[in-house]
């Protein structure tokens, strides 16, 4: 359908949810015909149902904040219904986290798990941080054409969520395998022929390694792992009596710390080569790096939409939303909306209100690992800028077919030190 010319097709018959939009990175003129003319759209048919499309900066906060019309709890926060998987799973692979809960269960949860990712925990993080993203470049292959993904963006998140949970270090790689399955299921990706019993088998050996994590920790006085807090927290020490919770926050954990980082990494790559002079304002100015991270993560977005449930009849820009009904917040298209973003589609290293982005959402639920994000990418940036001129693009970008992650497989690249 993004073959077709976009000023013919009738506006209800425009779906943004379709993944194939995300692969071909055709989703701009769709979005841009949604926030022009119709920024609370009703889509009556979709693969995942009918669903109202929320495409404008204001709009979108003004859903993310109310969070007693608009629940994370009803429905799930994904455009597809229920927990990923639901009817066709299972039962123990349906899970259950508080990104997907309402107050006061989610307080309760979130208010355990964040001094883990607070101000004074990630500074004593920064140094191994470092020291890591160290590692990495030193070891990268000059001279040659490599994935920067998975040299670079793959292997610091790796190392980064080991470090968060004191996961064995050398299986680091089992929990990107993790997160990746998490998100593979075939109404996110459009992909036919996802093997579910497989992908259930694999979560199930998550779910026991980090039993066998809990239990240790539970037995060891509190450590400032994710895990160890979880274990001795008031809220949540009951949670591994409860499979699908117990599940589902770990999960969220791993894919909240894992895709998100991941893609915003190898995103500025992408992006500083699309825009040459904001490559040069960053070597001429690297005091820049803070407010580009900021400017990545709007460029980039890497989440793309969240969802809510409306939990009562509700007018939201002029537009009759019912009870029951499915509204998605395309934060992707917020953060492109040029009436908050002049010339939105562009990197603009220092853009004043590039941290005004809502990609890390907004109200209650905004993104607990902030700035742990931020610290990865920051770091990342200025360890590269003390040994490299470019990080030169030199081959297509390979993004993946989902409506939920913005993913990419493949930023082929080669270095020129400095
Ligand atoms: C650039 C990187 C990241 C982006 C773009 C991102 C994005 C998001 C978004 C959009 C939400 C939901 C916000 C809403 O509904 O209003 C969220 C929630 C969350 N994120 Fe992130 N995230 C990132 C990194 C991380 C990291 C590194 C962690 C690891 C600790 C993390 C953990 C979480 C958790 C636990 C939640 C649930 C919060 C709640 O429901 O109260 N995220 N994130």
């Amino acid at each position: 359908m993004h073959d077709m010319d976009i000023d013919k097709v009738a506006l209800d018959e425009i779906d943004v949810s379709r993944p194939e939009l995300f692969r071909d990175e055709a989703w701009q003129p769709w979005f841009a015909r949604l926030r022009k003319e119709d920024p609370v759209h009703y889509t009556p048919e979709s693969a995942n149902g009918a669903f109202w499309a929320v495409t404008k900066h204001g709009l979108i906060k003004q859903v993310d904040i109310n969070h007693e019309v608009f629940s994370s709890e009803t429905g799930g926060i994904s455009i597809v219904d229920g927990p990923p998987g639901d009817d066709t799973e299972p039962a123990d692979t349906q899970i259950e986290n508080f990104i997907a809960m309402d107050p006061p269960r989610h307080d309760e949860q979130r208010k355990t798990v964040s001094p883990s990712v607070a101000p004074s925990n990630l500074a004593k993080l920064e140094p191994l941080i470092r020291e890591r993203v160290v590692d990495i470049l030193e070891n990268l292959p000059v001279g040659e054409t490599f994935n920067w993904v998975d040299k670079v963006s793959i292997e610091l998140t790796a190392r980064m969520l080991a470090t968060l949970f004191d996961f064995p270090y050398e299986d680091r790689r089992k929990l990107v395998h993790w997160s990746d399955i998490t998100t593979d299921i075939p109404q996110v990706t459009g992909k036919e022929g996802t093997d579910l019993e497989e992908r259930h088998n694999e979560l199930m050996r998550c779910a026991e390694a980090f039993y066998a994590l809990w239990h240790e920790r539970a037995a060891q006085p509190p450590k400032f792992d994710l895990i160890s807090m979880l274990a001795h927290g008031e809220s949540t020490k009951h949670m591994h009596e409860n499979p699908r919770l117990f599940l589902g926050n770990i999960l969220l954990l791993i894919v909240g710390g894992n895709d998100t980082t991941r893609n915003s990494i190898s995103g500025g790559i992408i992006a500083l080569n699309e825009y040459p002079d904001e490559y040069r304002k960053l070597r001429e100015n690297p005091q820049l790096i803070p407010n580009m991270v900021a400017e990545i993560v709007r460029w980039q977005t890497p989440v793309i939409h969240m969802r809510r449930t409306a939990t009562r009849d509700f007018e939201l820009g002029g537009k009759n939303i019912r009870e029951g009904e499915k509204v998605v917040m395309w934060y992707l298209s917020g953060n492109r909306d040029e009436d908050v973003y002049p010339d939105a589609d562009r990197l603009i290293i220092d853009r004043p209100n590039a941290r005004s982005h809502v990609s890390f959402g907004f109200g209650i639920h905004r993104c607990m690992g902030n700035r742990l994000a931020e610290m990865q990418l920051r770091v990342l940036w200025e360890e590269i800028m003390q040994r490299f001129h470019t990080i030169e693009l030199v081959g297509d970008v390979v993004r993946l077919p989902n409506n939920f992650i913005r993913g990419i497989a493949e930023v082929p690249v080669r270095l020129h030190p400095l």
